[in-house]
Formats: structure tokens, sequence, C-alpha cells
């Protein structure tokens, strides 16, 4: 999957000959799963049709600041657009467009939403040589520059003037590969498949009855959004949990005993590159599920248990390429259990959390952890929001994979 999936790109066109390969802009972003918006100035659309565009992105292209179509003029919000967009493309920038933007004009509907975006914006300048070489037009391309836009330089060739030289705009594919190359750069785990257990497991006693544990499976879910966020393609292999929501990208397998965790981790430990377990797994299962709902005028019964498979161990014994990292919640002795549990189950790392500390645990929305890893000191972090702390644990495994 293209990192643009899913991306909302603004694609902002000034009037430049070169808004002819517009079309081809819209049609790639699009191809890679991109929402694109098209916002034209007037004079763009000598040189392109909005239909043409509207048609490629299937949504109605802007250039002017209301819809007067009709008697009630509608108002196109510039901020709405600005705050909507993920990255904003200014392509073709002409001359003009430039200038107005590094000078903070706002004379049209393209102008105003780049002021008001709060996202990345890059732009393309196309324009004739002896322009594009002006000193009044290169002091506005490294204004714009130094205001944090991203240049996207124009290179040299023929020109719609029959001169030659420096001024075309670049090429559409070299353009969305600047744009995906950008967000690959702010999404550290793309490429990466990642797979997470989260919350508890049920251990059937009868059809109605069970064993299980109080974890509500946040930390488990935190994780997985936050690594789908950083690009990584992840499985979340959830025990029976209620009120989480998985980010879109995660595919999520629902388990409900600890075989069945097992099962749906080894389906896929081949392919995975790392697996984080944060599942508290129940340690005990019945020897037998009773068929039948167990009577209390049988009296009181007694339920045999067996250990159920340690799942993380199993997976350390089979490891290869995967990074393996673990959790344990103590009640004491926290950080000794800790190493212990790293070393018995071959672990890359494991989360040390424990309940004596306010805040950590389950059920709450915050967790206070140390990492642990065998050759280095443990990392020590304060109470911190689940959704911060798996930024912490995933910090740690994006140096686990840049070691390698
Ligand atoms: N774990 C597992 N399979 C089990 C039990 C635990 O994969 N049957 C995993 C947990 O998901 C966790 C790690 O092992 O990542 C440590 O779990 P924890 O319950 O803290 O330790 P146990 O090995 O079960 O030992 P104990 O309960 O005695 O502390």
């Amino acid at each position: 999957m293209s990192i643009l999936h899913d991306k909302r790109i603004l694609l902002g066109i000034s009037g430049s000959i070169a808004a002819y390969k517009t079309p081809n802009i819209a049609r790639l972003l699009v191809k890679a799963g991109a929402t694109v918006q098209v916002i034209m100035t007037d004079s763009a659309k000598g040189f392109v049709t909005p239909l043409t565009l509207s048609t490629l992105t299937n949504r109605e292209v802007l250039s002017s600041f209301t819809q007067d179509d009709n008697d009630n003029a509608v108002w196109n919000n510039h901020v709405a657009l600005g705050l909507w967009a993920d990255v904003m493309l200014v392509a073709p920038a002409s001359a003009n467009t430039l200038a107005k933007m590094a000078t903070a004009a706002a004379d049209n509907l393209l102008l105003a939403t780049y002021l008001s975006a709060k996202c990345p914006v890059f732009f393309a300048p196309a324009m004739d040589l002896d322009m594009h070489k002006h000193p009044a037009n290169k002091k506005n391309i490294e204004q714009l520059i130094a205001n944090g836009n991203m240049h996207i330089p124009a290179t040299s060739g023929s020109l719609a003037s029959g001169l030659e030289g420096e001024g075309r705009m670049e090429e559409p594919e070299q353009i969305v590969a600047r744009m995906a190359s950008y967000f690959e750069s702010k999404s550290p785990l793309s490429g990466k498949k990642i797979t997470i257990t989260a919350g508890p497991t049920y251990e059937p006693i009868d059809p109605v009855r069970f064993i299980g544990n109080h974890s509500s499976g946040k930390m488990g879910y935190a994780l997985a959004n936050v690594a789908a966020k950083q690009g990584a393609e992840v499985t979340l292999i959830s025990g029976p949990t209620a009120g989480n929501k998985a980010h879109p990208n995660v595919s999520l397998v629902s388990v409900t005993t600890a075989q069945q965790m097992l099962a749906a981790c080894l389906d896929v430990y081949e392919k995975t590159d790392a697996l984080i377990m944060t599942a508290a797994v129940a340690d005990f299962k019945p020897a037998e599920k009773a068929n039948q709902k167990i009577k209390k005028q049988e009296g009181v019964a007694t339920i045999p248990l067996e250990p159920t498979t340690d799942i993380l161990k199993t997976l350390g014994k089979k490891k290869q390429h995967q990074r393996l990292i673990g959790f344990a919640l103590e009640t004491q002795d926290a950080l000794r259990y800790g190493q212990q549990k790293l070393a018995q189950k071959n672990l890359d790392g494991i989360v040390v959390n424990s309940l004596a500390d306010a805040g950590a645990g389950f059920g709450h929305d915050t967790n206070k952890i140390s990492f642990l890893q065998a050759d280095k000191e443990a990392v020590h972090y304060p109470l911190k929001p689940k959704e911060d702390v798996a930024a912490d644990v995933l910090n740690h495994l994006k140096n686990m994979f840049d070691e390698r």
C-alpha cells in the first residue's frame, strides 16, 4: 500500500502552462489512494479545465471564496480546508502566486488556504527562464523556504516560450515521489509488519463461565494505533475487550482463549518483523470444559486446572528475524522479575509495570513503565498516557530495527 493512501492532499494550481500536467499529478495521487482537493486560481482555468480535475479527483474543484451559483452564496471555508489537509502542494507555482505566498497576500482562495494551512506545504515553481532567475523571484523562493515550505525545484529544458533553460515544473512522477518520501521520513515504521496482542484471554469452565482477568486491552490498542499511525502494517490479536477502537489501518483478529491467541500468533509469525505481547494471557485453564452448565445442586465444584501454553516463550524459541517484546505486570520486585522473564522467554525487550504504582496497570488510561533489554541500562519513564507510553515502546523497537 502506498504511503500516500488515505492522505488528504490540497492541490493548489496557479496560472502557468505547466498546469496542463496537473491532471497527471491528481491521477497519480488518487491512484495511490489519496483524497485530492483541487483549488485553482482563475488564471489556471485557462490552462486546464476544472471539469477534467473534478472528474479525476471525484470532488468539486474550488476556486472562489463563495459558491454563488444559487441565490444563497455558500462560503468556501479556507480555514477548514487548511486544517483538513495532511499536506498542500502548490503546483505549478507561478511567479505571481509565489510572490503572493511570500508576502502573505490573500486575494484568492488558493492563497487564503495556503495562509491558513497548518500542514506541510510543497511548492513547485514553473515559469520562463528569465522570470525564474530574476533576483526578486529567487528572493521569493528563498523566503518561502525560510518560512518552512518545501521547494520542488524547477528543472531545465525547453520552455513554452521556445527558450531553453531552468523553469520547467518538475515532472508529476517526481513530485509525487517527493511527497511520498516526505511521508516515509515521517513514518518511521513504514514497511514494517508488527503484530500486537491485547486484552485478556477467557478460558471456558462451562458454556457460561470462564477464567479471565481484568485486562482492558487499552495498552495493546494504544500500541497498535500508534504503530499504524507511524506507517507500520499492524495485526492486532485481541482477546475480549470492550470500548477499544482500532485505527482503520489495523487488521484486527479477535480471539477468546490462550490456545486461539497462540494459533493466531503462529499464523502471522513468519511474516512478522516484530511481535509485542501485551495480552494478559490466562496462565491456567480448566483441564476440561463441561458441556453443560454446572448446576449448584451438584455441590461446590472443584475445577481441575492445567497450565496454558506460554505463548511468548513458544515464540521466543522459534525466533529468527523477529524482534520480540513482552510485558510484565508485577506486584513486587518488578525489575528483578522482568529481567528473569526477558532471559527465560528469549526476548529482545520487556516492558515492566507494577501494580504498586498508582495509575499503572489494568484499566487505567495511563501507565508507568521501565523498558529492559539484555545488554542495556534499564530506562525508567514517568507516568504517562498510554498513547505516549506506546510511542516510547515503539521508539525502542525502532532502535532495535536500526541496530540490526
Ligand atoms: N505470556 C504469554 N503466555 C502465557 C502467559 C504470559 O505469552 N501463557 C506473556 C504475557 O503476554 C507477557 C509475558 O508473557 O508479555 C509475561 O507475562 P506475565 O503474566 O507477567 O508472566 P508469566 O510468565 O505468566 O509469569 P507470572 O504470572 O508467574 O508472573
